[in-house]
């Protein structure tokens, strides 16, 4: 029989089968809007651990809880301060991840990698919160990837993922946004970010005017999410970053070249590198907007992965925008070797 949720967020897939196996441990992948999770039952340490091995995930790693509703997070984590209500008001449903201290026994220590802290999310994609609201649980979810692989923003990247261990992968499209959600905690009047996402520092200074916000400094692991110290994103081919201030790097002739630039870097040194390689423009996009960068990122490393392609060069789009400096964060994450 299938199930409809409270908002009726009707899909096929959503049956009492599904719910029972989640009930029972089971671990299944779905979408969001910034990329596919790979969840289970966040009160089940069992249900938790399997996410651990079926990823290969380090095990000082928390994984993010995922609810359907901003209401529910005080069942679980502490709300102290009005800058965090404020915070959840504005970008919850959304891809805001937001750090609170967790009630003791609420949510499984795995999932928290015995930390003191929960990291909550409210995803805002329809199959997502049918699926919570249907299942009436937290649901611990990290990306859908191998350790150290890009996150998957597609179901078919899911698949090829994870179609041998996971037998429940929901299909919700590409994802809208194509990277993980921004990370924030609160001490006192000041926002950290500790991973950037879509949600900029400039929309959350625009939501609290009043408060600081700053980036954590990636080297101090007290105030940086644990999973950024490991190495992330990553394709099989090597990653090199390129700059429209210079001329491309040596190449050794006929090196095949997988390229991701914007409009203008194609226009100034498409010819240049021609001469000396073959060359494939995968995905470029207007120097003033790098969403599309941002949504077709992973599904192109996989894709320039499964071709035979020498190098891919990412072009260094600066960071005068919070989108632009996500996407540097991961792009730089990938070129590191
Ligand atoms: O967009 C997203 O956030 C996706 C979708 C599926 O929701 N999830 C995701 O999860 O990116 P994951 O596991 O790939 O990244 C979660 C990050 C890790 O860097 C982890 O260290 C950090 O969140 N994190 C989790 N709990 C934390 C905590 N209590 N304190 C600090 N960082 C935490
Ligand atoms: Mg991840």
């Amino acid at each position: 029989m299938h199930c409809t949720t409270k908002e009726s967020y009707f899909h096929p897939d959503i049956t009492e089968e599904f719910v029972r196996y989640v009930r029972g441990g089971g671990v299944f992948i779905f979408p969001t809007e910034t990329v596919y999770g790979i969840g289970a039952n966040a009160l089940d340490d069992a249900a938790c651990a399997r996410i651990f091995t079926i990823k290969g995930r380090p095990q000082d790693n928390p994984l993010i809880v995922h609810v359907h509703d901003a209401g529910k997070i005080a069942e679980y984590a502490r709300i102290n301060s009005d800058i965090e209500c404020r915070l959840i008001e504005a970008f919850m449903p959304g891809p805001l991840t937001i750090i609170l201290p967790a009630i003791p026994e609420k949510i499984s220590k795995t999932a928290c990698a015995g930390l003191s802290t929960v990291a909550v999310r409210v995803p805002d994609h329809p199959l997502a919160r049918g699926i919570l609201s249907v299942l009436d649980l937290p649901i611990a979810a990290p990306s859908a990837n191998p350790s150290g692989r890009p996150s998957a923003t597609s179901a078919g990247m899911a698949r090829a993922y994870f179609e041998n261990s996971v037998p429940y992968i929901f299909d919700g499209w590409a994802c809208d946004t194509g990277i993980e959600s921004t990370i924030v905690r609160v001490d006192g009047d000041t926002v950290r970010i500790l991973r950037p996402g879509s949600i900029a520092h400039e929309d959350i200074e625009w939501v609290l005017p009043d408060c600081r916000v700053e980036y954590a400094n990636a080297s101090d692991e007290k105030i940086t999410a644990p999973g950024m110290k490991y190495r992330h994103y990553a394709p099989n081919v090597r990653v090199c970053i390129i700059s429209a201030d210079e001329a491309p790097p040596e190449i050794p002739v006929r090196s095949h070249i997988a390229l991701l630039a914007t409009e203008q870097y194609l226009a100034a040194f498409h010819d240049t590198l021609k001469t000396r390689t073959e060359i494939h423009p995968f995905v470029w996009w207007d120097r003033d907007d790098p969403r599309l960068l941002a949504k077709v990122l992973y599904e192109t490393y996989t894709r320039v992965d499964w071709g035979e392609y020498d190098i891919l060069l990412i072009e260094d789009i600066g960071e005068k925008t919070g989108l632009a400096r996500a996407i540097m964060n991961r792009v730089r994450k990938s070129a590191e070797r």
